[in-house]
């Protein structure tokens, strides 16, 4: 039973203001957060003693990841964040001079710019597809430039951080490998919204967080390494806990050929971690599995249906995401007649104690519909969207 009063009364943070912005940070519950805090003070009390502890817990956080995600826990290495793993994965990538990379028109700075940096050090060519809210259209656009550019990597986001549009990654994938690129899926926006299942999206790489839609402590994510891509990827740094067998410090050769990394994805692992934190995104993971993950995507589509009918008439209105959850999230970008969309974004936050967040392109404002997000929080924000195209910008 999804009761969403006893859910909004884990959630303090509501209590002053109408928080429609998970998709830059998710609200920790109070549970989770108990859990976090208490992990932390056991490990500033105890420290080193209970390092084993600590290790076992963040193991069984990665099996309750790699469960989340269909996938193999040794495919998985925790990050800081999801442009950690998208510039470690970009950075260990065997390119050769003249390949060609191709990625969305609609990427978040986290892909952008470490594809800017193998341009300039690497020397590959960066082509762009565009994505559209119909998804025939988007798969369209990715065959045409596919076949055009012949890449050897295929950098996507699952959900466009822009417009929350969900990319047909599947398909993306089967065309992709049937011309011989691997495919890096951007999993930032799409992790906790609705189940994903990485073996079954067919992806071979995958970077993402534990901050936005799975509501964990900042600075938790990670890396997915498909087996049979490990081999591909050298990490660019390494350190102790990254090597086998454990680094012997005083009987080893400085050419390196006495250790070679991990046989999984933990050779991109290395030195003391924030244990807490990890133990933290294992709160969190369980935390929204007991409400149920169908449940959490039914509740979202719900709302994203809601706030649709409630504005697909207002002649101010520019409504930038697909009206249909299957081929959108819970992220909904809006714009207003005659204003921009950071101004809209001031305003809202001023006058209305709305968080939401600015979008430059398309000019708007981005709202996130999330597990917690109540029809109330949607009437609000109809309510100061109907007021404000009354007034002068
Ligand atoms: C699509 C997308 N990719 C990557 C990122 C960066 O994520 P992180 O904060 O986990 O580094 C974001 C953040 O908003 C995003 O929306």
């Amino acid at each position: 039973m999804y009761d969403l009063a006893s859910i909004r009364a884990q959630l303090p943070a509501l209590a002053s203001c109408t928080y429609l912005n998970t998709g830059t940070l998710g609200l920790m519950a109070e549970p989770v957060l108990a859990r976090y805090r208490e992990a932390l003070d056991r490990a500033h009390c105890f420290g080193y003693l209970i390092l084993d502890e600590f290790r076992e817990a963040t193991e069984r956080v990665r099996l309750s990841l790699a469960e989340l995600l269909g996938v193999r826990s040794e495919e998985l290495a925790f990050t800081g964040n999801t442009t950690d793993g998208l510039a470690l994965v970009l950075a260990s990538f065997p390119f050769r001079a003249g390949d060609r990379i191709l990625t969305s028109d609609q990427e978040h700075p986290a892909v952008l710019l470490p594809l800017t940096l193998a341009c300039r050090r690497r020397n590959v060519v960066v082509e762009r597809f565009g994505v559209s809210t119909e998804k025939e259209e988007t798969q369209e656009a990715f065959s045409a430039a596919l076949y055009r550019t012949r890449p050897r990597l295929v950098v996507v986001s699952h959900v466009s951080c822009e417009t929350g549009v969900r990319l047909p990654i599947e398909e993306i994938t089967r065309m992709a490998h049937a011309e011989g690129a691997c495919v890096l899926l951007d999993t930032a926006q799409s992790i906790g919204q609705f189940p994903v299942h990485l073996a079954d999206l067919g992806v071979d790489l995958a970077a993402g967080n534990g901050h936005k839609w799975l509501h964990g402590p900042q600075g938790t994510g990670f890396i997915y390494i498909r087996q049979g891509c490990l081999d591909l990827l050298e990490p660019p740094l390494v350190g102790d806990g990254a090597v086998v067998p454990p680094f012997d410090r005083h009987a080893f050769r400085f050419d390196g050929t006495d250790w070679c990394f991990r046989g999984d994805a933990r050779r991109f692992e290395y030195g003391t971690r924030d244990w807490a934190r990890l133990i933290g995104l294992g709160a969190a993971i369980e935390y929204l599995a007991r409400l149920g993950w169908e449940a959490i995507a039914q509740h979202q589509a719900h709302l994203v249906t809601t706030l649709w009918e409630r504005l697909e008439n207002h002649p101010s209105i520019r409504w930038y995401s697909p009206t249909n959850y299957q081929d959108g999230s819970g992220l909904v970008t809006l714009g207003l007649a005659g204003w921009s969309g950071e101004r809209l974004s001031g305003v809202l936050w001023e006058d209305f104690r709305i968080v939401q967040r600015r979008v430059q392109v398309p000019d708007g404002v981005r709202v996130s519909c999330a597990y917690f997000t109540s029809e109330e929080d949607l009437d609000k924000l109809v309510r100061a969207l109907e007021k404000l195209s009354r007034r002068a910008c």
